[in-house]
């Protein structure tokens, strides 16, 4: 089954505990949770006090997407937040993955690495032992609202190829410019988890838009 992850960049930041509270009656299966240092990407989001803010106005996993420099001193406060599930980017500054991998799990959170656009599915490959999953940008990170880059596809399936070969079960995950068209494509390739932005946000019937992503 598919899961969907609308991110909440792409909510009302005036009303963004009424979105959270909505999605679960919407059919969403995790909140995407999108955090900008204004350093590693060109824009600023949130932090750990919005996550705790959020955390008892829904029962669904927090997806928090570190897109950040030095994402290891934010474990510990997204812990405390009550995030569910924690991504880092093989980019970032850090230069331990497998250690800060493990750190994410010794302390209760599940795991995975983030690639951009640009990056080989080789820098993932020796770290899925250690990931409960693998988030694919299918846009270069910063913004909601930007166009799917097709060649992600060759991605997720070359992924999907590498995660079975193994007998490992790591989700793939894929952000960005997903919409019926593209999720369709995604799933198709591979894919197990969709975050959707804008697509959900921005329809006048969130909760159809969700099912229709769901394929
Ligand atoms: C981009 C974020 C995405 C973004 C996706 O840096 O990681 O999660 O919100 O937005 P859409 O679905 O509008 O491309
Ligand atoms: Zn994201």
């Amino acid at each position: 089954m598919i899961k969907i992850a609308p991110s909440i960049l792409s909510a009302n930041f005036a009303a963004m505990g009424e979105a959270v509270e909505k999605l679960s009656a919407q059919g969403a299966d995790w909140v995407h949770f999108d955090v900008m240092d204004g350093n590693f990407v060109p824009n600023i989001t949130f932090g750990p006090e919005m996550c705790k803010a959020l955390r008892p106005l829904t029962d669904l996993p927090l997806d928090v997407h570190l897109m950040v420099e030095h994402p290891c001193d934010w474990i510990e406060p997204f812990r405390q937040a009550g995030a569910d599930i924690l991504t880092i980017h093989v980019e970032s500054s850090e230069r331990h993955l497998h250690r800060a991998l493990q750190a994410i799990h010794a302390a209760g959170m599940k795991a995975g690495v983030v690639l951009n656009p640009a990056t080989p599915i080789e820098a993932c490959i020796h770290l899925l032992p250690e990931c409960d999953l693998v988030l694919l940008m299918s846009v270069n990170p910063g913004f909601g609202g930007q166009s799917f880059i097709p060649e992600t596809l060759a991605k997720i399936r070359t992924l999907r190829r590498e995660i079975d070969a193994r007998g490992l079960n790591v989700l793939i995950e894929v952000d960005g410019g997903v919409n019926p068209e593209t999720a369709k494509q995604c799933i198709d390739a591979g894919a197990d988890v969709l975050v959707a932005g804008s697509a959900v946000f921005k329809a006048a019937d969130p909760a159809a838009m969700i099912r229709m992503l769901r394929g």
